[in-house]
């Protein structure tokens, strides 16, 4: 498995001291910066465009982690790779079909940017499996995308499980992102079934960022 990444999600910043949080998460331990992108479409709730992902890039030494819940990937994720990320994940449930996922997935990785794909919950990992070469991540939602501070969906770590031994009996090094309700409990159940990338929102930033990234770093296995 790959080294333990933590990606703590500007969802849950304290958007009144923002450059002193960006200052924080820069010296923690946390080497991702995860942005939930909403459109109030795909989802019933709306976040940041690409402005603040490159204003963000210039400020901390950290990997741009977008994560796109929008009905539109195609067009969006165009605006966020002119805004310095590394990464693009989109949902699967987003496009047409595997074949546009993938085409999605080129287009990325053509411009030097990562790409993942997202399932929901409810969605199942299966029709992945034979293309995991073809992405950088896979990121399992383990609660419905929308909004932070809701509770781990356990069920999913059967995904995450799937898509593991996938990816080892292939000598694969694609990337299993698991994202909400991650704590220091769930956190630890998440990398036994597999998880090597951890999306944090509340439980980093309604603690000292420091600690909380280090009690989550310190699971690692
Ligand atoms: C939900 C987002 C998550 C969320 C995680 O749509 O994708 O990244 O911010 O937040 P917590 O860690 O609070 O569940
Ligand atoms: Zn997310």
């Amino acid at each position: 498995m790959q080294e333990l990444v933590i990606s703590p999600s500007i969802l849950s910043l304290d958007y009144a001291h923002v450059s002193e949080q960006l200052k924080e998460l820069d010296e923690s331990g946390a080497k991702w910066l995860h942005f939930d992108v909403m459109d109030g479409h795909f989802v019933p709730n709306l976040t940041f465009g690409p402005d603040i992902c490159k204003g963000f890039s210039q400020a901390v030494d950290m990997v741009m982690d977008v994560h796109l819940m929008v009905t539109d990937p195609w067009l969006i994720s165009n605006l966020f790779i002119k805004a310095n990320a590394d990464l693009i994940t989109f949902h699967l449930e987003a496009v047409k079909d595997m074949e546009d996922a993938l085409a999605l997935c080129k287009h990325i990785r053509a411009q030097g940017v990562m790409a993942g794909i997202s399932v929901k919950p409810n969605t199942s990992a299966e029709a992945l499996l034979p293309y995991l070469d073809q992405m950088d991540l896979v990121l399992v939602m383990s609660v419905e995308p929308g909004f932070g501070g809701q509770s781990f969906k356990s069920e999913v770590l059967e995904k995450v499980r799937l898509l593991r031994a996938e990816i080892e009996a292939r000598g694969l090094n694609t990337r299993i992102e698991i994202d909400g309700g991650i704590n220091d409990e769930t956190a630890k159940a998440a990398i036994a079934a597999g998880c090597d990338t951890l999306v944090a929102g509340s439980y980093v930033f309604k603690h000292n960022i420091k600690a909380a990234v280090d009690a989550l770093l310190c699971l690692k296995q």
